[in-house]
């Protein structure tokens, strides 16, 4: 009697104190001088210590740094710094002609090295023929680059997909059934045509979709084996944007790219990284988030669709840890998701949602757009976006801020890319 009253004596205590660390966990996830604020009086023209953002000056010098540091420290994670050697070999170069549009198609293989280590990605580029430096999309893909056009030339990604009974994978690698599966994503004549470039990498390159730890893809490169993660350290979202940062690198080296501008391109998870890479690369001239949902360009305070708890429930790997602790508490957070899209100013932003895609919440989506004007008219007094959210196939285009809820389902289709290629054509001229 004595041994159960003691052994139900401890597991109490354990679960008293696991209970009262979970509860600590989020009073204390914020730093001491951020626990003081309330989060219901932020706003993305006022700084952390009150002063008001009045001009570009404490926008660039104040309010921007502390929202990336913010968002670093408690949503994406820190990337640590590292500058690994990269060696480019040129896998293959032909002609492809795609529905009656001839271009360049390069497969360039990129190998990073660092401290003994080695990591490689494989690069896609197609070119209009006789542009110098045309304007570039960069976009990671799901299925790796030979899912984009069935030409035996791309490069069959080797690495870890998500399984899809579409694309034939089998356990969770591509087959050969897979090549060329996934083109309607990627209009190559529609792109290249309009006198566009594409710049594309398998993202699994960088690090795989998987919850395996933060030892393989760039994690392995950056860091050591005996790295112990802390609360705020980087995840796959970020390490996807880091690779979107390589392909740009690579663009700058490589022959009739140096001067292009770029545009930073990516739908759904990897709407997330290419927000996340304009943010933290300027390099990048432009961006375009298609339906990137919560964590992208959806407001978290809505609670429409997804939210925090069950995006991290499923995906704790693509943040920091700390953003775990705001489960259940979207709206402790100190940032809503108009601060993300405002980091990008004043560089022309598109935000595309469709319809019925209601887990990306494109209403939530529209209002972090409409909410982002606050700093985008800073560096454009005419900037006036209208509040009312637009009707399906609508588009709302203003200066450096563009939006378009294309009617339909989580996709990105040709309609996506007429209106990326066109309003990036228009405004880096
Ligand atoms: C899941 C996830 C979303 C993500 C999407 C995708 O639905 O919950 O956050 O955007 O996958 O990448 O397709």
């Amino acid at each position: 009697m004595k041994n159960y009253n003691v052994f139900f004596f401890i597991i109490g205590s354990l679960l008293a104190v696991s209970i009262a660390s979970c509860v600590r966990s989020i009073e204390k996830v914020h730093s001491p001088e951020l626990r003081k604020l309330d989060p219901k009086l932020q706003g993305v023209r006022k700084c952390f210590d009150n002063d008001q953002v009045n001009d570009v000056y404490t926008w660039e010098n104040k309010r921007k740094p502390e929202l990336i540091d913010y968002y670093e420290n408690y949503i994406f994670g820190k990337r640590p710094e590292f500058s690994p050697k990269r060696e480019f070999t040129l896998l293959a170069q032909d002609t492809l002609v795609v529905e009656g549009v001839s271009m360049i198609h390069k497969e360039v293989e990129v190998v990073f090295k660092l401290n003994g280590k080695r990591r490689k990605c494989f690069i896609a580029e197609f070119l209009p023929l006789d542009i110098e430096n045309p304007i570039v999309f960069v976009g990671l893909n799901f299925f790796g680059n030979a899912s984009i056009h069935p030409s035996l030339s791309l490069t069959q990604t080797k690495n870890y997909v998500i399984n899809n009974a579409t694309l034939q994978t089998e356990r969770h690698r591509v087959t050969e059934a897979s090549r060329g599966k996934k083109a309607y994503r990627w209009p190559l004549a529609l792109i290249v045509g309009s006198g566009c470039g594409l710049a594309t990498a398998h993202y699994g390159d960088f690090d795989a979709d998987v919850y395996n730890g933060f030892f393989d893809g760039v994690y392995g490169l950056a860091q050591s084996y005996l790295h112990v993660r802390k609360r705020n350290e980087w995840g796959s979202i970020s390490a996807w944007a880091w690779g979107l940062s390589e392909i740009q690198t690579f663009l700058e080296q490589g022959e009739g790219t140096k001067n292009s501008k770029t545009v930073a391109i990516g739908h759904s998870r990897l709407g997330k990284a290419a927000l996340w890479a304009g943010v933290t690369d300027e390099r990048f001239d432009m961006v375009v988030s298609n339906n990137s949902g919560c964590a992208g360009a959806a407001q978290f305070r809505t609670m429409r669709g997804e939210d925090i708890q069950k995006i991290t429930k499923r995906f704790p790997y693509w943040f920091s840890k700390n953003f775990r602790s705001f489960n259940g508490h979207d709206s402790l957070l100190l940032v809503d998701q108009e601060m993300l899209l405002s980091l990008i100013a004043p560089r022309p932003l598109y935000v595309g949602s469709a319809s019925i895609d209601a887990w990306s919440d494109p209403e939530g989506e529209y209002l972090s757009f409409y909410k982002a004007q606050a700093i985008y008219s800073l560096y454009d007094s005419k900037c006036d976006i209208p509040y009312g959210y637009p009707s399906p196939n609508g588009v709302v285009q203003e200066g450096n801020m563009a939006y378009h809820l294309r009617a339909g389902e989580h996709e990105i289709l040709a309609w996506d890319w007429e209106r990326y290629i066109a309003y990036a054509k228009n405004r880096l001229k």
